[in-house]
């Protein structure tokens, strides 16, 4: 959508989503922002505040499904939201061992059923005006499963290909949906890797590829491009030639308990 005017971002406390919220802040935006770390969100609030938008936030848990739709039910009493980035998530590994339960658990509620507890509430009053976008945040790590994370590329594979098909689904009500796919970016979710990251971005470029992707209402916004080539084509080939290959790739670490 171009000029979008209300705009909600889930996980604007930090990396991508504190970037994008800068990004949209000019005056005449209202940017409705939510995290859990309040310092944070008064930081960007600030930031914003000078860029001249309008800007409110809420600190809840994005897992909790009535306190998101309370949000933006409360947010539509006044504003009809144009554009919804869910993107909010968490990611970690296996580190030396596998997966706990908890853990896997944790990244499947935090990056799937958040990303559902924000954009259905959403999706609800923007049929109802046949207008709207809603963008979910996936990763390259959706396109072929990573055995040093196999939740996280799991939980980004599904809201990949959910993003896909509601695109479809919702076209012929107005609605523009949008998977976002990054690779590397730098964001504090990526600084604790210490491992060599290829192509690794910085976070600002990655917000303004991601603002001119949407507004392009781009299907997939996957990038950067050598490392979406890589993942694409490492999902082609068969597994014979690709799960050697990837069982050798660095551990990431796990969940802090
Ligand atoms: N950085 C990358 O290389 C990369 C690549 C591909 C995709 N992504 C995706 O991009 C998104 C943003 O990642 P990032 O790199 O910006 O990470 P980040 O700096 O760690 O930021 C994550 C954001 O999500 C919020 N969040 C996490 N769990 C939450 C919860 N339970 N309730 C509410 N908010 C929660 C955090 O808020 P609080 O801390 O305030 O709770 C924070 O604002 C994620 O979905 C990530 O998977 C990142």
């Amino acid at each position: 959508m171009q000029n979008p005017k209300n705009i909600l971002i889930s996980g604007a406390s930090s990396g991508l989503g504190f970037e994008l919220a800068i990004a949209y802040a000019a005056a005449d935006i209202n940017l409705f922002l939510c995290g859990r770390n309040k310092e944070k969100l008064d930081e960007v609030k600030i930031i914003c505040e000078r860029l001249k938008a309008n800007v409110s936030y809420k600190v809840f848990d994005i897992k909790n499904s009535t306190e998101a739709k309370n949000w933006i039910e409360e947010i539509e009493e006044k504003y009809a939201l144009d554009l919804v980035i869910a993107n909010a998530g968490i990611s970690a590994g296996t580190a030396e061992g596998s997966e706990s339960f908890a853990q896997v658990k944790e990244i499947f509620s935090t990056n799937l059923d958040g990303v559902l507890n924000i954009i259905h509430p959403a999706i609800e009053k923007m049929l109802k005006r046949k207008k709207g976008q809603i963008a979910l945040m996936s990763s390259l790590a959706g396109f072929r499963g990573l055995p040093s994370s196999p939740a996280y590329s799991a939980s980004k594979a599904a809201v990949r290909v959910y993003a896909e098909s509601l695109r479809g689904n919702l076209e012929k009500f107005g609605i523009e949906v949008n998977a976002i796919c990054p690779g590397y970016i730098k964001t504090p979710m990526t600084d604790v890797n210490d491992f060599p990251m290829p192509f690794l971005m910085p976070v600002k470029k990655a917000a303004q590829i991601i603002k001119l992707g949407l507004a392009k209402n781009k299907s997939r916004l996957a990038f950067p491009f050598p490392l979406y080539f890589v993942v694409w084509l490492a999902a082609l080939l068969s597994t014979k030639i690709t799960d050697p290959i990837f069982a050798k790739l660095p551990n990431k670490k796990a969940l802090k308990n």
